[in-house]
C-alpha cells in the first residue's frame, strides 16, 4: 500500500430497526431553529415524517419544512432552500431522504453563510472552491439506499439551463453530523430505484478498485463489500423485505463511498463523470445512467488493467481459472479469465433488471455532444479517455 493519507469521518452513525430512538438525543445538540428537508413525499405514505414529527414536537423545537426536493436536485431549487434556511435562522438542516435530498442539504448548508453576491453554482460547482464560511450543520434519516451521502461531503447538482449535472466533494466539515440507518425505512423503496441504488453501490467500488499496481488491503476490502453486494442483490430483488439482504446493502452502500476505501490509491470515476453528463441532459436515475453504460466502458479499459480485471474475475465473480477444451482441461488465459468477470456482471445486471442501454434511458445520437461536452476527463483509472473514446462508448451503450 503505498498511498500517503490521513483517515478521518466525523459522521456518528446510528444502525438498525430501532435506531431513530437516537434522534431524540442528537437533536439536544442543536438549537431550537429546525430546517426539515425532504423530497416529493415518500415519507409521508410510508410513516417515516409522522415519526420524525412527533420527537420534533416533543423537543418543541421549531419546525420550517423545505420539502419537493426532487431526484437530481436542481440549482433552482438549492437557491429556494438557501432562503428558506436563512430565514429560519436555521441551527440544523435535517435531511429525510435518499442522496438526492442529503446532497441538496449539504449544497443548503455551504451557501447560507456565503456573501449574497456570491453565487453558489459558481463557487462550489464550477468552480470547485473549498466552503470557507461556516456551514449549517446536517443531520440525515437516510431512506433510500445507494450514494453513500449518508457519510460523505458529497454533493451533486443538476443546473438543466447549463446542461450540467456536477458534484462537489466538501471537506469534513460538511459530512453529516450524525446519520441514522434503517434498513426497514427502505422496504417501500421502488424497484427500479432500488436495483439502480445497488448498482450505484456496485459503480462505487469499481471506481476505486480499478486502479493502481500495488497490493493494496483497500482493494481487498472492496473484494469482500462486492461479493456481499452481489450476493444480498439476488435475495433483495426476490423478497425485497428480507431485513438482512436489505441491511447488508445499506451497510455496504455507506462503506463504498465514505472514503475509506479510497484510501492509499489513486481513483477512477470516468463512469460517474459520463454518467453524470447522461443524467444532464436525460435526468434520467443516478444508478441507470452508470448500469448503461458500464459494460461497453469495462470492456475498453479492460486491456488497460488486465491483471486487476482478472483478480476481479477470480475474486469477486469466482470464475474458473481452468476450462475444458476437446475434453480436456486447460489453464485459461488471463484475457479469457478477465473477459469472463465482465460477462457474469452483465449476466447478474441484467438479472437484478438494470438498465443495460442509454437509449433505454432517453438517449438519442443528437445528445452525443452535449454529454461530451459535460463529461470531465480524468486520469486516476488504467486509461485517461479522450473525447473521441468516450463517443465510442456511447455508441457501443446504445
Ligand atoms: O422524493 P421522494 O418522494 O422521497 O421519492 C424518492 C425518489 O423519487 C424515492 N424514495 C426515497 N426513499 C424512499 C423512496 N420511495 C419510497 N420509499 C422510500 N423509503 O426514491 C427516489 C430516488 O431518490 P433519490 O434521493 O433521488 O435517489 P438516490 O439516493 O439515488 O440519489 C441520487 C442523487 O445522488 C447523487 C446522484 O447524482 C443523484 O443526484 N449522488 C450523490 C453522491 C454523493 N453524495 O456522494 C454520489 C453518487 O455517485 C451520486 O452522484
Ligand atoms: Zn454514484
Amino acid at each position: 500500500m503505498r498511498g500517503n493519507f490521513m483517515y478521518y469521518n466525523p459522521t456518528k452513525l446510528y444502525f438498525g430497526n430501532d435506531s431513530l430512538k437516537y434522534l431524540e438525543s442528537e437533536l439536544k445538540n442543536y438549537g431550537k431553529n429546525i430546517v426539515l428537508i425532504y423530497g416529493g413525499g415518500s415519507i409521508k405514505k410510508n410513516g417515516i415524517y409522522d415519526q420524525v414529527i412527533a420527537i420534533l414536537e416533543k423537543l418543541g423545537k421549531s419546525v420550517v419544512e423545505d420539502a419537493g426536493v426532487m431526484s437530481n436536485p436542481t440549482i433552482e431549487k438549492l437557491y429556494e432552500g438557501v432562503e428558506i434556511a436563512r430565514k429560519h435562522k436555521a441551527d440544523l438542516l435535517l435531511a429525510i431522504g435518499g442522496g438526492s435530498v442529503i446532497d441538496y442539504a449539504k449544497g443548503v448548508s455551504a451557501s447560507v453563510n456565503l456573501d449574497k453576491s456570491l453565487d453558489p453554482w459558481k463557487e462550489y460547482y464550477l468552480e470547485q472552491k473549498e466552503c470557507e464560511v461556516k456551514p449549517i450543520p446536517v443531520g440525515t434519516v437516510l431512506t433510500m439506499v445507494g450514494t453513500g451521502s449518508e457519510m460523505n461531503g458529497g454533493s451533486v447538482i443538476t443546473n438543466p439551463s447549463q446542461n450540467l449535472k456536477i458534484g462537489k466533494v466538501f471537506g469534513d466539515n460538511m459530512f453529516p453530523k450524525f446519520t441514522i440507518l434503517n434498513p426497514e425505512y427502505t422496504f417501500s423503496v421502488p424497484r427500479y430505484q432500488m436495483v439502480a441504488g445497488i448498482f450505484d453501490i456496485m459503480s462505487h467500488i469499481m471506481e476505486q478498485y480499478f486502479s493502481g499496481e500495488d497490493d493494496n488491503t483497500s482493494d481487498y476490502i472492496m473484494e469482500g463489500m462486492m461479493k456481499s453486494l452481489v450476493n444480498s442483490s439476488k435475495i433483495a430483488v426476490k423478497n425485497p423485505q428480507d431485513y438482512d439482504a436489505r441491511s447488508n446493502i445499506m451497510w455496504t452502500a455507506t462503506w463504498a463511498l465514505n472514503t475509506l476505501v479510497a484510501k492509499g490509491k489513486t481513483t477512477d470515476w470516468e463512469v460517474h463523470m459520463i454518467g453524470q453528463a447522461i443524467g444532464a441532459v436525460t435526468n434520467a436515475t443516478h444508478g441507470m445512467t452508470l448500469s448503461s453504460i458500464s459494460i461497453p466502458y469495462y470492456c475498453y479499459i479492460l486491456p488497460y488493467g488486465l491483471l486487476k480485471f482478472k483478480r476481479f474475475a477470480l475474486n469477486v465473480w469466482n470464475v474458473n481459472p481452468f476450462g475444458k477444451r476437446d475434453g480436456e482441461p486447460y489453464k485459461k488465459s488471463d484475457l479469457e479469465i478477465a473477459k469472463e468477470g465482465l460477462t457474469m456482471m452483465s449476466e447478474w445486471m441484467k438479472e437484478i433488471g438494470l438498465v443495460m442501454h442509454i437509449s433505454d434511458l432517453g438517449v438519442t445520437s443528437e445528445m452525443y455532444d452535449t454529454i461530451l461536452d459535460g463529461t470531465f476527463l480524468l486520469d486516476g483509472g488504467y486509461k485517461k479517455l479522450t473525447r473521441d473514446e468516450v463517443l465510442d462508448i456511447l455508441k457501443e451503450s446504445m
